[in-house]
Formats: C-alpha cells, sequence, structure tokens
C-alpha cells in the first residue's frame, strides 16, 4: 500500500493491474479461509440458508468528495433502514471503506473488502480513475462491483466486464446531454474549464462533442490541478481574456463551491452564463454556494425539486433521517441498495457469477430519478434533465426546466 502511494496518479491504472494480479492471487490462495465455494460457485451451507450478506461500501470519507461519500452512505442506509436491515432478506453486514480522493486510496481499500473482509459485492465508488484502476481487479476475481458515482465511459463501454454494473451515470452521458441546449442558447463561443483527471476530460469531451455537433464554438479550454485548486482566479481571469460568452464547466464536492463562488466574487456571472453537469450546484456545494449560484443552468438524472410521488416520499424520508435534503449522491446510493436487493433475491448463491445473472434481470429501477433501467452495457438508461438555480426563500434550488433529449 504503501508502494502504490508513492506512484504518481498518471501510473495508476498499469499500477492497480499489478497490484489487482497480487492480490487476486492471494484471494485464491486463500480460498480455504472464504465464505465462497469458488470450485462450485454455490456459496457455503449458511449462504445457501439465506444467512446474512456481507457488503462492502466503498466511499470518499476524506478528500474533495468526502461530502459526495457522506450522501451516497446515508442512501444506501436509509434504503437498509426501510427494508428492516435487509437486501435479498438476508440481514446486511455492511462493511465501509475510506475510498479517498485517488485511486492510491481507493483501488487498495476495495481489495482488503474483498480479500480480507470477503464481502460478497463492493458498492461505491465516487472518483472515475479509481473505477477505472479497480476494472481489471473485479474482473479477474468474478467479484461483483455496483459503481454507484464514478462516471468513467470506458467501464461501461471498450472496457465493460460481466462483473462491473454502473448505477449512477457515464461521464460521456451526463455532459453530452446538455450540448444541444448550450449550443441553442449562446451565440458566441464557450470556454470549456474542469479538474485535471479522468472524469473532467471526459466531461468536456462529452460536452464538446454534442455541442460542436450543434453548431456551438469553443472558446478555449483548460485544466485545473484536482484535489489541489483552491484560487480559480488565475483561470478566471483567463477566461474573461478569451471574450468568451458562456462557460461549460465540471466541479463537484469542494472545487464546486469554490469555482462557482469565485466566478462571480469575479464578476464574471452577471455577463458570462455559467453552464456544467449537475454536480457543479449540487446539495452540500449549492449550499455552500447559496445566492452566488443562480442562473447557473446543469444537466444531471436528478433534482430534488422532481415533482413526483416517488420523490416526494423519498426525500422526506432522507430530511427526516440525514437531516438535510437528498442529492444524486443520496440517490444514487438508495438505488444502488435496491438493485441489490432485488439481485439478491433472484440469485442461487453468492458467488459472483450467480449474483451477476441475477443483475442482468432486475428490470426496471422505480426511482426518486424516475425509473430506470440497466442497458446492455450495465450502464443506466435513464432521463436527464435540464436545471436552473433559483432562488427559494433563503436557501437555492435545482428547479427543473424540463427533460434533454
Ligand atoms: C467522477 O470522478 O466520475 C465524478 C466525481 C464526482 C462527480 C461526478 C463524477
Amino acid at each position: 500500500m504503501g508502494a502504490v502511494s508513492a506512484f504518481p496518479l498518471s501510473r495508476t491504472v498499469a499500477l492497480s493491474r499489478t497490484v489487482a494480479g497480487l492480490a487476486l492471487g492471494a484471494l485464491v490462495l486463500s480460498g480455504c479461509g472464504s465464505s465462497l465455494d469458488e470450485s462450485t460457485g454455490s456459496g457455503t451451507e449458511e449462504d445457501r440458508s439465506g444467512g446474512n450478506v456481507k457488503i462492502g461500501l466503498l466511499v470518499p470519507l476524506s478528500g474533495v468528495y468526502a461530502p459526495l461519500g457522506e450522501d451516497m452512505k446515508a442512501g444506501f442506509e436509509l434504503y437498509l433502514d426501510q427494508h428492516d436491515g435487509k437486501l435479498g432478506g438476508r440481514k446486511v453486514d455492511l462493511v465501509t471503506a475510506d475510498e479517498g480522493e485517488s485511486p492510491q486510496t481507493g483501488v487498495p481499500a476495495a481489495q482488503k473488502l474483498v480479500t480480507q473482509d470477503q464481502v460478497t459485492a463492493v458498492a461505491g465508488v465516487v472518483n472515475s480513475a479509481t473505477a477505472l484502476g479497480l476494472r481489471d481487479f473485479f474482473d479477474e476475481s468474478k467479484k461483483p462491483l455496483l459503481v454507484a458515482n464514478a462516471g468513467a465511459d470506458d467501464i461501461t463501454g471498450a472496457r465493460k466486464s460481466e462483473y462491473v454494473w454502473r448505477t449512477s451515470f457515464s461521464n460521456g452521458g451526463v455532459s453530452g446531454a446538455l450540448g444541444q441546449a448550450v449550443a441553442d442558447e449562446v451565440k458566441g463561443g464557450v470556454y470549456l474549464i474542469a479538474a485535471d483527471y479522468a472524469a473532467g476530460k471526459e466531461m468536456v469531451a462529452g460536452f464538446r462533442k454534442t455541442f460542436e455537433a450543434a453548431g456551438g464554438k469553443v472558446a478555449g479550454e483548460k485544466y485545473t490541478p484536482f484535489g489541489k485548486t483552491q484560487d480559480f482566479q488565475p483561470y478566471l481571469s483567463a477566461i474573461r481574456k478569451s471574450g468568451a460568452d458562456a462557460v461549460y464547466a465540471f466541479y463537484a464536492g469542494a472545487e464546486a463551491v469554490n469555482f462557482v463562488k469565485q466566478y462571480k466574487q469575479f464578476g464574471l456571472a452577471d455577463k458570462t452564463a455559467l453552464y456544467g453537469t449537475g454536480f457543479l450546484t449540487e446539495g452540500g456545494a449549492l449550499a455552500a454556494q447559496g445566492k452566488a449560484a443562480i442562473g447557473v443552468k446543469t444537466s444531471l438524472h436528478y433534482s430534488t425539486e422532481l415533482d413526483t410521488p416517488v420523490n416526494k416520499e423519498f426525500a422526506a424520508a432522507y430530511r427526516a433521517e440525514a437531516g438535510k435534503a437528498p442529492t444524486v449522491y443520496a440517490v444514487q446510493g438508495y438505488d444502488t441498495a435496491a438493485v441489490l436487493d432485488k439481485a439478491l433475491a433472484e440469485a442461487s448463491g453468492d458467488s459472483g457469477d450467480a449474483l451477476v445473472k441475477a443483475l442482468g434481470k432486475v428490470g426496471s429501477i422505480d426511482s426518486p430519478r424516475g425509473a430506470w433501467k440497466f442497458d446492455a452495457d450495465h450502464n443506466p438508461e435513464q432521463t436527464y434533465y435540464l436545471r436552473e438555480v433559483r432562488a427559494d426563500g433563503d436557501t437555492a434550488v435545482n428547479a427543473v426546466l424540463g427533460e434533454l433529449g
């Protein structure tokens, strides 16, 4: 693990493949200590009779994405509380691990859940780079990974695995949903800015693709050091100098708070419309941005303002339990528990193969975001909404303007 943190981020995927191989070897060698019968995939006597099931929850509890991880965990736990602590009719032993801010922390934490804690499946993962670093480990160890946030395009695309399923979104999907709308609204150039790592690059590429296809013009493109940038002034100066009429941004968590507040303080908000993926103005980030975020338009597959009975019931229960408004991260955690509930009820045994077979049969999930189902690549088929931050008394909310095509 010390060796992992000694490597730069750019080498993490290659390194994690090596670490994955070593950890996988350990898993096979320690098979006699496992609760699974790897040869038949049928589980122990206790598993077959419906004993407790151990689930790993890998979420950031430290770093810039800690608020996202806390919301995801709260959503998962709300579902458990509403279902007597059970998934698939079996009591859940939930083992939570800290994903941290990067693959250097997230990859070994996930490997520990599988090799030492011997969980039946792992749910969570917020960071795209971490999800990419974990893909081979789960594929080779034949353990189900339910990605409840990280949007890395390849894990449900070019590097799709039978054992990797996503309950959230793909980066290309959520960002590409906004391109046409921005091209329709903005006549001049749009400046693209994002955190410098896998998700930032893919969010910009996904937006650029549909925006340019709709006739939009790009005025500039910049990536800011991920997890380290607190002062955005030099980047905001570059945006002003570019003469852009609007900005498209991808930031989440603590970075989103600083970017949106400084965008307003710098005087850009009044002249240069700000667009982004919904993570820019979500939950705790929006609460901290307050009025500075008014007018920001985003694409996302959830808003607290969705006027449906399922969302109203969920939002009320979440507020009662967590003491705050729900977020897309909470919904993704909640839905991941719902997916596992259905799959564990259907699966014949606890083996990875039995569980992924059952995951293929879960069908439609009646979610606070609206009904969705897995597509053939294990990614959600779902509606994306166009949202605008509006004042609501003393607070701000993401009003839903409509559905994106
Ligand atoms: C990602 O790394 O995929 C990601 C992180 C935060 C919000 C959205 C996407």
